[in-house]
């Protein structure tokens, strides 16, 4: 559900300017990691007074209570007072499509999952597949998503990546799906069978990413479940994934498909001098067959 929110901003008397700069950088690296997880979703500003310090947010978030936990863990919250407007869709909104689904930036419409099979026929389509990863890469990087990259990724590494998955897809080795609507794409992921001969019967889960504008409309969620019938239909025995322990949504959307957590390296996650906890899930196919031995 989404949520405006008007955000008023009053510096103590006395308060340094340094201090000032200080926190106005923390905010913003903190609005990117809010903006990568799906909760932030635009700012504006209004026409202010002189010394006036007002924003307006729209924010995603489950619930009232979530959406609190999201404005209280902006550092200028301490300076802040929050004005919420939970906010409705409305039935004439041009953003919803002709029969109140939603166009381009995501919604209730099913996004069309390709395999790499399906994306490599269609011509228009696999030539434009790494130059659209690209940009969906970059910008969630940019944004601080914790994708294994500190900084974007190069065009020509997403495509060498891109094709290894699709050589590797081909041969048995890998998975690749891709999210369209109104092919463009929206969201990509893939897994690929462990290389050391004594795990080859195992796959790793690896990049799910959705376009930032098409976060919480279940895009991600698709990926992955398609994802987890192509691992189960190709014989994994055990799908891992790890993940940065902050990205919760990402953990939520694994656990919610019977991902469970085998491990977890404390501060292991590097991101200049931040450290995250790195989190290791495991579906275990052999369970749900009851024979495991
Ligand atoms: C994690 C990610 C792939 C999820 O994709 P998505 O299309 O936004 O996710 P979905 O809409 O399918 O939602 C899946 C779950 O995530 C949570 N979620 C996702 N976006 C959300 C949002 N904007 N607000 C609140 N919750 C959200 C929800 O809990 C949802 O579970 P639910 O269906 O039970 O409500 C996407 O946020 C992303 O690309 N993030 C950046 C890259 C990344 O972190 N990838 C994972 C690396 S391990």
């Amino acid at each position: 559900m989404e949520f405006l929110v008007t955000m008023t901003t009053r510096v103590p008397d006395g308060t340094s300017e340094q201090a000032v700069a200080d926190i106005r950088a923390r905010e913003a690296a903190r609005a990117r990691e809010l903006a990568a997880q799906g909760h932030l979703l635009r700012l504006w500003r209004p026409p202010l007074q002189p010394g006036e310090w007002r924003t307006l947010g729209l924010f995603s978030a489950a619930d009232a209570g979530q959406l609190e936990e999201v404005l209280a863990s902006m550092p200028l919250r301490v300076w802040r007072t929050d004005e919420v407007t939970p906010l409705s869709p409305h039935p004439s909104d041009p953003a919803q499509g002709p029969q109140g689904a939603p166009t381009t930036s995501g919604g209730t419409r099913e996004p069309l999952i390709l395999d790499a099979t399906e994306l490599t026929s269609d011509p228009d389509l696999a030539a434009r597949f790494a130059e659209s990863a690209h940009k969906i890469l970059t910008d969630l990087v940019r944004a601080g998503a914790a994708l294994g990259w500190v900084e974007p990724p190069s065009r020509d590494e997403v495509s060498k990546l891109l094709d290894h998955v699709v050589s590797a897809a081909n041969a048995g080795d890998a998975a690749l799906r891709a999210a369209y609507l109104d092919r463009q794409l929206v969201g990509l992921g893939y897994w690929l069978r462990y290389a050391r001969p004594t795990h080859r019967p195992h796959a790793d889960l690896e990049k799910i990413a959705v376009d930032a504008a098409a976060h919480g409309h279940g895009i991600g969620r698709a990926l992955t479940a398609a994802l987890i019938t192509d691992a189960r239909r190709a014989g994994i025995e055990v799908l891992t994934l790890d993940a940065r322990g902050d990205n919760g949504n990402a953990l939520h959307l694994y656990r919610s498909l019977g991902f469970s957590e085998y491990g977890r390296l404390p501060d292991f996650v590097a991101v200049g001098t931040c450290r995250y906890d790195k989190v290791l899930y495991m579906l275990d196919f052999r369970q749900e067959e009851g024979c495991a031995s």
